[in-house]
């Protein structure tokens, strides 16, 4: 075998056999085959995309490239999740322990958040003393007696997809929907779940800015999972504005806490939280119907044991779980500013790429990988998207440490639109595609 043939092939349309990809993917992470005939390949693909076929050995090649999680020992369905990445996307926070209090056993590993979109990994060393480096045996035997951990992916993971993406982002071939998915479904095999929970996200904030395009990808990720055998659903769901009020990490800590808790008057996220925590239910097979799942996950909101399952996991992982009944002792910053309404009217919009710049700008997200963070800073918002605002009303707060303030409030400034017109929120959740709809 050649790669020039490979290339030639997918250059001129055709199809790649399950061999011809292994050979590639081996090749490449031997060093036998070198950068610029797989960025040939790799715009190749671009431009004439993959079958499922061919997208489910790639998915299968890049996962078998290095360790992979072995979940057996854990009793029951496990069930993983992954969001596309948006802004203020803090439901791992929320669904993780909600879930588990479902009885469905999570391990769950995430990354670290790049850009305008937060990472859950960042977002949980806010917490003082939680560990994200955990190992097999230590995932293993926490997931058997709290019922979930969330640890951060290891270089060992997958490693295949580490080089081809460092490669995608260089040669202007990130945005491809087949190389998304079996990047993607990858991680997700390798981690080793037995059910996946996909959340697409689709607007302003998200990767996915058009929905026809989440919508695709939410398909060729499903029927990847199908063919490895892995029950998966997709939630396309609407990233135009900020999920929630919070974004930045402590403070997203903090919203999660207080959803759990029932604290906050149920909005987008509690909503979002609620829907896709049903389906991890009905996927981890603790109900019949997703209407029965539902009523389990309102009942371990409203019983508290969501919240104990919470403060459970965050002492299981070396993190204080008096924060959960304190969060005044998550990092907070040490100024904030307030942003206000210059004029009446509803909001129409908050561009979330705007908040998650202004997040950035502040510290709370990085630019370049190993970057340090700052975990008390970010943005909160008041007033969300079809609300009636006056002039001089509280639209946000700035929390900040003296790092990028003057940047960041012109941001979210510029980020609120208000019309006169009366404005309904987008639909949260766009579509739901299962194995029963390809
Ligand atoms: N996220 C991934 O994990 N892979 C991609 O290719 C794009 C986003």
């Amino acid at each position: 075998m050649r790669m020039y043939d490979l290339i030639l092939k997918k250059r001129d349309g055709g199809e790649l056999s399950a061999a011809e990809i292994d050979f590639l993917i081996r090749g490449y992470v031997a060093g036998a085959i070198p950068d610029y005939q797989v960025a040939a390949w790799l715009m190749a693909v671009y431009f004439r995309g993959m079958s499922f076929r061919e997208m489910a050995a790639l998915t299968s090649a890049m996962a078998e490239s290095g360790e992979a999680c072995d979940l057996s020992a854990i009793p029951g369905i496990k069930v993983d999740k992954h969001s596309t990445g948006g802004v203020g996307d803090k439901t791992t926070l929320v669904l993780a322990p909600l879930v588990a209090a479902c009885g469905v056993p999570v391990a769950k590993m995430s990354g670290r958040g790049l850009g305008h979109t937060g990472g859950t990994i960042d977002k949980l060393e806010s917490i003082p003393g939680f560990r994200t480096d955990l190992n097999l045996e230590e995932i293993v035997s926490q997931v058997r007696e709290v019922g979930l951990a969330v640890v951060a992916q290891t270089g060992n993971l997958t490693p295949a997809d580490r080089l081809l993406y460092a490669l995608r982002d260089v040669t202007a071939t990130v945005d491809s929907i087949p190389l998304i998915a079996s990047s993607v479904m990858s991680k997700k095999i390798a981690s080793g779940a037995d059910a996946i929970l996909l959340d697409v996200k689709t607007g302003r904030g998200a990767f996915m800015q058009n929905e026809e395009d989440a919508r695709s990808l939410a398909r060729a990720m499903v029927q990847i999972g199908r063919r490895h055998g892995r029950r998966t659903v997709a939630v396309v769901t609407g990233m135009d504005e900020p999920l929630g009020r919070a974004v930045g990490n402590a403070l997203e800590v903090r919203e999660a806490i207080a959803v759990l808790a029932g604290e906050d008057p149920p909005l987008d996220l509690h909503d979002l939280c609620r829907r896709l925590a049903g389906h991890m239910v009905l996927l981890g097979g603790r109900a019949d119907s997703l209407d029965a799942a539902w009523e389990q996950v309102d009942a371990a909101l409203a019983s508290g044991a969501a919240l104990e399952i919470l403060r459970a996991w965050v002492r299981a992982q070396g993190g204080n779980p008096a924060v959960v009944d304190n969060p005044d002792l998550l990092p907070t910053a040490s100024f904030r500013q307030e942003v206000t309404a210059a004029a009446a009217g509803f909001v129409h919009a908050i561009d979330a790429r705007a908040i998650g710049r202004a997040a950035l700008i502040l510290g709370a997200g990085r630019t370049v990988k190993g970057e340090a963070i700052d975990p008390a800073v970010g943005v909160v918002l008041y007033r969300k998207v079809g609300e009636w605002v006056e002039p001089g009303t509280v639209l946000a707060t700035i929390h900040h440490n003296g790092k990028g303030a003057a940047q960041a409030l012109a941001l979210v400034r510029e980020a609120y639109v208000l019309a006169p017109a009366p404005v309904a929120p987008g639909a949260l959740v766009r579509a739901v595609v299962t194995e029963e709809d390809l």
